[in-house]
């Protein structure tokens, strides 16, 4: 049986190993090198959740570049709240740079639709996307999203970095919660 956690009323199970995750980081940092050695790329972190994921991606990055951090209003309990989503705290300028946006997951896409057109109307050269996981079966609209680490289910999880209602962001690996 694999590793499982209790956080707060729920017990999940680990699907993702630190293991994994750090190598399949370190290659989509390596592709995104090479693909934007000329680039000088701006780094966009969506806080709360991609913050272990923006540490890892970024020190596997071996290009000069930036990275600043920004929020989206908030999401609660397991599900998405089908609201439109505003970003909070951008203050650089992109026009004409080369932006990744770095992201946790993916569920909906709502989130990163929402993003994606506030970014455009500041007249960027490229929006490229980066995220740690995407639920491909729970995609809503459609994404380009180049530099995706994992493909998962559409289960809730949570670990290294992700949360089940503000709890589990500090665990090392990834865990799927176990249906009772
Ligand atoms: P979307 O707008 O449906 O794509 O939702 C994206 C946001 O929902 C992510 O940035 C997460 O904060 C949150 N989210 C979606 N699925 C999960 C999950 O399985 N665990 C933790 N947070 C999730
Ligand atoms: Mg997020």
């Amino acid at each position: 049986m694999n590793k499982q956690v209790k956080v707060r009323d729920r017990v999940f199970e680990v699907s993702l190993s630190e293991e994994k995750i750090k190598e399949r980081v370190a290659q989509v940092a390596a592709q995104i090198s090479n693909d934007l050695r000329d680039e000088h790329p701006l780094f966009l972190a969506v806080l709360n959740g991609s913050f272990v994921f923006a540490a890892d991606l970024l020190r596997g990055v071996d290009i000069p570049c930036e990275i600043t951090f920004v929020r989206m209003s908030s999401y609660a309990g397991t599900t998405s709240t089908g609201k439109v989503k505003e970003l909070i705290g951008l203050k650089e300028d992109i026009k004409g740079r080369t932006v990744v946006v770095v992201e946790d997951i993916i569920d909906s896409g709502l989130t990163m639709k929402d993003l994606l057109a506030t970014l455009h109307e500041k007249g960027p050269k490229e929006v490229r996307i980066a995220s740690l996981l995407v639920k491909p079966g729970n995609l809503k609209v459609d994404l380009y999203i180049p530099y995706c680490c994992f493909n998962i289910p559409n289960d809730f999880i949570v670990g290294y970095g992700l949360d089940y209602d503000g709890e589990g962001r500090n665990l090392k690996d990834i865990y799927t919660v176990v249906e009772p």
